[in-house]
């Protein structure tokens, strides 16, 4: 071979390794993508389909005002939704979904307990940090004595929940007796009538009846039937809206006048249209926040969200937004790239006011704040006092 035909033959190389190192833009670290993906796990269809609505809708609006004032470090934000219909496997099918496939860096949701529980252990498999709005069983960030170093949240937790409603059975309704009726499919149902129940003993109650349903049953007269005849002064119920306004229904219809309460898991706009505005007179629940709040953040927040939407926000849409700015501020503090980091960074959220309060996590990765009644009257819900933990 001539001197000539071998650097041509050299030449020849280095133009294809140039070539194919341009091509596959410098092997198989992970691509920096030119957004950041935050994935988005919610119930946007079946039984509690109008709480990762509302959840969704709040995120959007938070990443389109993050966005049009310049994005995060530069980087626009890029929100990935995968709805779990309401189902926990499919909350953790969304969560593998969400991290191998679309490689979000944090992911915000889901909003019930039951489908975090089933989603997170595949995030703690993958490194990258969750964070509910509104589960609020202890369960979700802590099990058997382990914090779970990956999941958070940005609500109150059940034991608390469950104290504010019995005191508030006990001492403004004055109630001495009290039936529960408890949703078993649930996880966070079934905590929050335990710790109903352990208030409202201990603040001198007495428990006459407790009964069982399950999710997306339909006739719950046999039980009413038998809870009437025990004859409580209050009955405890902590479902979902779509079961718990039927329970409502049937419950005024077999005569039944007493209170009836609940927890936050009544906080939808359908509580009304399935109930009736009529049975739902002398009911009361527990949330999150009142949005006729005087907080001027929270203020703002409602009339952002009205106007773009043309709805009042509900709770689990205030703490999506407040749960999502979590995740920003993780963001902001560690860099767009590494969850791990952006993990560390949440766990040292400090005095980050909110639109349900300021949060600032305990080692338990949970924040601690007060919660709101909600009385209802002509079908709307209305405010009537905050207790404080
Ligand atoms: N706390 C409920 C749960 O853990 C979810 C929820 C929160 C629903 C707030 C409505 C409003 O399952």
């Amino acid at each position: 071979m001539s001197k000539k035909w071998l650097t041509l033959v050299a030449l020849a190389l280095v133009v294809t390794m140039v070539a194919v190192l341009a091509g596959c833009g410098g092997g198989s670290a992970p691509a920096k993508s030119a957004t950041i993906k935050v994935g988005a796990n919610f119930e946007m269809t079946g039984g509690q389909a109008t709480f990762g609505q509302s959840s969704v809708n709040a995120v959007k609006l938070l990443f389109k005002q993050i966005n049009a004032a310049g994005g995060v470090n530069g980087k626009k934000l890029e929100l990935v939704v995968a709805d779990n219909k309401s189902e926990p496997a499919e909350a953790a099918n969304a969560m593998t979904k969400l991290l191998t496939q679309d490689k979000v860096v944090a992911v915000v949701g889901p909003v019930t307990s039951s489908d975090v529980l089933a989603a997170s252990p595949i995030a703690m498999d993958k490194k990258v940090p969750v964070v509910s709005n509104s589960a609020t069983n202890p369960k979700v960030t802590v099990e058997n004595g382990k914090v779970k170093d990956f999941v958070f949240r940005a609500c109150f937790l059940d034991p608390f929940q469950g104290t504010v409603a019995a005191n508030f059975a006990a001492k403004s309704l004055k109630a001495k007796t009290a039936a529960v009726y408890v949703d078993m499919s649930s996880d966070y149902a079934k905590g929050l009538a335990q710790f109903f129940e352990e208030a409202f003993t201990k603040a001198g109650g007495k428990i006459v009846a407790k009964e069982a349903y399950q999710q997306k049953d339909t006739d719950f007269r046999a039980a009413l039937t038998k809870i009437k005849a025990a004859n409580p002064e209050v009955i405890f119920n902590p479902g979902y809206y779509q079961e718990v306004g039927m329970f409502v229904k049937q419950a005024r219809e077999l005569g039944i006048t007493v209170p009836l309460m609940g927890g936050d898991g009544w906080d939808s706009p359908k509580l009304a249209e399935i109930a009736g505005a009529k049975a739902l007179e002398n009911t009361f629940f527990v949330n999150h926040y009142a949005a006729d709040s005087k907080d001027p953040d929270t203020i703002k927040f409602v009339e952002a969200y009205k106007k773009e939407y043309g709805q009042t926000p509900d709770a689990l849409a205030a703490l999506a937004w407040d749960a999502a700015l979590m995740v920003v501020e993780g963001i902001k503090k560690a860099g767009p790239d590494d969850s791990v980091k952006i993990k560390d960074a949440i766990a040292q959220t400090k005095n980050l006011k909110g639109v349900t309060g300021t949060i600032n996590l305990n080692a338990n990765h949970d924040p601690v704040k007060s919660a709101v009644i909600i009385a209802l009257k002509d079908g709307k819900m209305v405010f009537k006092e905050t207790v404080n933990p």
